[in-house]
């Protein structure tokens, strides 16, 4: 398969290695989201007539995609929300708000994403719960045996990525789900730099609650989504009340409509959810096993040849996943990626939305070099090349 000619933007001069933050769209998924754009637009859930119909189908076959993709036993446990932040934020407040009671504890890590943290912490300050911190090995692995430590008889839910979104260390998160069941925990998992990278299936996994975004696996912005087992969704409650979620109400009460659509209010991003199907039809002509395989020999070779310039450090030597971190000493992480700039190279540079990060890893600002499948052996030379250049990098950051 020639990828290449399916992304309209790797047509061009860009090497694009920022794909943690977003990724390339391929041309399939563009036009998915002209044709609905341009030819049948509509409102879902309400017209009487042809268009929105097919609108309502169309949302329906991304749904069913994505059961099938992640494995899900039900079409109606996947629920569209506006990104893995917003899947998190659903998580905590239409659920665990409810579940935790006084002196319950929750574990976490301090390499997880703002949005898998900063929930928590702000339902720490309605209700009367503790935050844990489960920590990393010397090699930057986040080991069951270091998440038992954490663990007490108080302990209720276990929220973690399974790939970070700066180190890239991998979680088991099988064997995290299957302890974490033994003692009646919960999981809840970020799958927001997973589910692009690797297989995902819920069933096998057991994870109780998923989130990720459609925007990191080659979709649109604007959508995200929220796996729980349905067994929670009915314990759940909305955190977004307005049109499409209630069956009825009046000033005593309401009643609310089925599940997905009571956690899906409002008109969602519709040419984005429609656009959706295409992404996870890519994904799975590619294949996530070779998908996890390119991403490997990506990483080795771009390893290689980081280790040959002297002055170059890596983080993150061992992470299994398609991040690699690097500074250069005396030259700020942001400079080093406005150079990068300057060769028409983009990375991302700072604390990559994880300003816990330090207390566990030592470091915070890092330049992030994240591949995706469809990059280049010759993209990594470039960069390379870039890197070599110490003298220009050092004139730039002057
Ligand atoms: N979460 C995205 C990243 O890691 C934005 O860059």
């Amino acid at each position: 398969m020639n990828i290449e000619k399916y992304f309209p933007m790797l047509n061009n001069e860009l090497v694009y290695f920022d794909n943690g933050a977003t990724t390339l769209k391929p041309i399939t998924v563009i036009n998915k989201e002209i044709e609905y754009l341009s030819t049948y637009t509509a409102n879902s859930h309400r017209g009487d007539y042809n268009n929105s119909f097919k609108v309502d189908d169309e949302i329906d076959n991304t749904r069913n995609l994505v059961k099938e993709f992640i494995n899900a036993k039900r079409k109606d446990e996947i629920i569209f929300t506006s990104n893995a932040t917003d899947s998190l934020n659903l998580i905590v407040n239409g659920y665990f708000k409810y579940y935790l009671k006084d002196g319950d504890e929750v574990i976490l890590n301090k390499a997880e994403h703002a949005s898998n943290i900063l929930p928590w912490l702000m339902l720490k300050k309605e209700k009367n719960i503790t935050i844990k911190y489960a920590h990393m090995n010397e090699d930057f692995n986040l080991t069951l045996e270091n998440i038992k430590k954490e663990v007490t008889s108080k302990t209720k839910v276990i929220a973690l990525a399974e790939v970070t979104n700066v180190i890239g260390d991998v979680r088991d998160i099988e064997s995290i789900t299957k302890y974490a069941h033994s003692k009646g925990i919960l999981v809840v998992v970020d799958a927001s730099q997973s589910a692009p990278h690797k297989k995902i299936d819920v069933t096998k996994t057991d994870v109780d609650f998923l989130a990720f975004s459609a925007h990191k696996m080659l979709g649109p912005t604007g959508v995200g989504i929220m796996y729980a087992k349905y067994e929670l969704l009915e314990k759940m409650k909305p955190v977004k009340y307005g049109g499409g979620m209630n069956e009825i109400y009046n000033e005593e009460g309401l009643k609310l409509v089925e599940i997905p659509y009571r956690f899906e209010a409002g008109t969602p991003n519709i040419s984005g959810i429609i656009a959706f199907s295409e992404s996870i039809k890519f994904l799975n002509k590619v294949g996530m096993d070779n998908i996890v395989l390119k991403e490997k020999h990506l990483k080795k070779y771009l390893i290689t040849e980081l280790k040959k310039i002297p002055y170059i450090k890596i983080y993150n030597e061992k992470s299994a996943s398609g991040i690699v971190l690097i500074n250069i000493d005396g030259i700020t992480s942001g400079d080093l990626g406005l150079y990068l700039n300057t060769k028409n190279i983009c990375v991302r540079s700072g604390k990559h939305c994880t300003k816990m990060l330090q207390d566990e890893s030592g470091f915070s600002d890092t330049v992030r070099i994240s591949l995706y499948f469809y990059n280049s052996y010759e993209e990594i030379d470039k960069l390379i090349l870039a890197l070599k250049d110490y003298d220009a990098i050092l004139k730039f950051s002057e």
